[in-house]
């Protein structure tokens, strides 16, 4: 057939398409043939929107999110859960409200003067007290106004005025910051040759800082590297809120996945969620809620082989961990030495015992932190910004103090100095000089006084553990790693366990799935090991007795929020007592 009889033959066909296709849209509406396109447009649209739900959140939840807002459509059946929300919410203002009455919202036309310390030692005085009885809170150990609490308060005084904008002018601080990141980073790997020597890292203001930086350095890390520009990282569940925070900021989708049977990261699990868009999984050294190490080693395997991003979250464990390890607990690899973790998070306002507002995120090489600096031009001159918070040349310059309800900042300098004290000083000397022969001598004293530290609280939190593996009805939650012991039981109501230690004065953390409380162990409970394994066995035998809410306690809202099978509605409570509360 030559070219000429094969279009005719195409033409032919075509018409015969076309009259058959005319002859049959004939029998609709001109409108209807119209719209269709535009409707088949919007389902399309819609089915797509449904599936990506479905990915994101999971059959049962997106099924279950869509029954609940079916339901509110029910003439009378919004008004309803709201009413019954504000109930809760209310419970849970409850003593906030009262106790705000006379609350400053102007500044005054006089200034109290020096009386303002007086003002400020009244309501101090008004504090719960707190001495051994929080969850982690204060780390170091002993009375405020004595050892180590006042070489740090000597410390601040000295430092309140310095203004790390002007390293020209406060040279000081600019070295303690390099020795603190340099000391912080030697401790976690950096000498090790598999580290690849490049070790570099930032102060920042807390744990929470630090991921956030760690998270965006990757996702542009990434984005130079592999040219991502829809990133996703993979977290275990068990991992800090701060990785929701970094995921908002910096738009990066986000995967939470279940823990396995041991509550450590699921590494195969991760795996499955791995794609061509993910740049960053992470791991905790040990997670905030079980205190249990996730398995690094796995995942830095899973890192290096995917070429994405590894980052380790050691703010509870980084003081820790290296000294356990000395001490002979079976502690397995989770630093620098490990191949695939590209960055670190510390916090030396735990265990490093500096004072709160401190911390440091650690990169493997310059590479990766480059892409994280904000370089630009003072009036007449190039400042640069590594951190959040407004910094220069990596220092952390202020933290808020006092910020409601009338959100009023009052700037205090945190001098990066204040957080080389534990390590510079802690705990045998009271020098606040330094000079590089001085350095290399405190240094050894220090890695003693850390090593005797964790040595201590490492012991109580065993005999912690102990206790509460003899009281029958209770059960500790995995095989805790570090100074961290989570409990449940699955014959009593753990809850209403908590609220009778609250009411002992204790101030544990509640965690849910499963429902459980926690104690962080610090040096502050050191001497009231015994006093916790008491109270906790009469509030168990309490509980046991006479179960049931006792008045002004949470266990039914904690115990609700865990059933509530549709996560937007705790969401929700949340956003509406932070409404009404500043
Ligand atoms: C494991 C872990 N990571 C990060 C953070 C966040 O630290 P920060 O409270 O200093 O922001 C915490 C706080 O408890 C934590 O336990």
């Amino acid at each position: 057939m030559d070219y000429s009889s094969s279009l005719s033959s195409l033409s032919f066909h075509f018409n015969s398409f076309r009259a058959s296709a005319n002859s049959f849209l004939s029998q609709y509406e001109p409108l209807l043939l119209l719209l269709a396109p535009l409707f088949s447009l919007i389902l399309a649209h819609l089915l797509r929107s449904f599936f990506n739900l479905i990915h994101e959140r999971g059959l049962k939840a997106s099924l279950l999110g869509f029954l609940m807002s079916s339901v509110k459509l029910i003439p009378g059946v919004k008004s309803y859960i709201d009413r019954e929300k504000q109930k809760v919410v209310d419970k849970m203002q409850s003593d906030g409200k009262s106790k705000r009455e006379g609350w400053r919202t102007e500044l005054p036309s006089t200034g109290l003067g020096t009386l303002v310390l007086e003002k400020m030692k009244e309501e101090k005085r008004k504090d719960v007290a707190w001495q051994g009885k929080c969850s982690g809170t204060v780390y170091i150990g002993g009375s405020e106004i004595d050892g180590h609490f006042s070489l740090i308060n000597e410390a601040c005084s000295m430092f309140a005025h310095t203004n790390p904008l002007h390293l020209d002018v406060f040279q000081s601080v600019g070295r303690f910051e390099a020795e603190v990141v340099a000391m912080t980073a030697a401790l976690l790997g950096s000498q090790e040759k598999s580290s690849g020597g490049q070790v570099c890292g930032n102060m920042t203001s807390g744990g929470t800082e630090s991921i956030l930086l760690a998270v965006k350095s990757s996702r542009d890390y990434m984005k130079s590297k592999k040219g991502i520009t829809r990133p996703e990282m993979i977290i275990p569940v068990s991992a800090h809120s701060a990785y929701d925070k970094a995921a908002q900021y910096f738009n990066i989708k986000l995967w939470r996945v279940a823990v396995n049977k041991d509550f450590q990261a699921d590494v195969k699990a991760i795996r499955r969620h791995i794609n061509k868009n993910t740049i960053l999984i992470v791991g905790s050294a040990p997670g905030f809620p079980h205190g249990i190490i996730d398995p690094i080693e796995e995942l830095g395997q899973l890192a290096s082989s995917f070429g994405i991003c590894l980052h380790v979250d050691l703010c509870l464990g980084g003081f820790v961990l290296p000294f356990a390890r000395e001490l002979g607990y079976p502690i397995p690899p989770f630093d620098f030495s490990v191949k695939g973790v590209s960055s670190i998070s510390v916090d030396v306002h735990k265990y490093g015992l500096a004072p709160k507002g401190t911390s440091i995120v650690l990169y493997r090489d310059h590479e990766i932190r480059k892409v994280s600096h904000w370089p630009g031009h003072k009036v007449l001159g190039i400042f640069e910004a590594p951190t959040e918070y407004l910094v220069e040349s990596g220092f952390v310059l202020f933290f808020r103090i006092s910020c409601d309800p009338i959100h009023q900042f009052v700037a205090v300098p945190n001098s990066t100095y204040l957080s080389g004290l534990p390590m510079i000083c802690f705990p045998f000397l009271p020098v606040l000089v330094l000079n590089s022969w001085y350095m290399a001598n405190q240094w050894s004293f220090c890695s003693t006084g850390y090593l005797e530290n964790t040595k201590t609280i490492m012991e109580a939190t065993k005999r912690i553990q102990k206790g509460i593996e003899e009281i029958s009805e209770l059960y500790v939650v995995g095989r805790p790693d570090m100074t961290i012991v989570a409990f449940g039981s699955n014959v009593l109501d753990i809850f209403e366990v908590n609220d009778l230690m609250t009411s002992k004065g204790w101030h544990l953390n509640a965690l849910q799935r499963p429902n459980s409380i926690h104690i962080c162990v610090t040096l502050q409970h050191v001497p009231v090991v015994e006093d916790f394994l008491t109270d906790l066995k009469e509030s168990v035998n309490t509980v046991k007795e006479n179960p049931g809410p006792i008045s002004g306690g949470l266990a039914p809202i904690y115990g609700a929020a865990g059933k509530m099978p549709d996560r937007g509605m705790v969401q929700d409570l949340l956003v509406d007592y932070m409404d009404g509360t500043c």
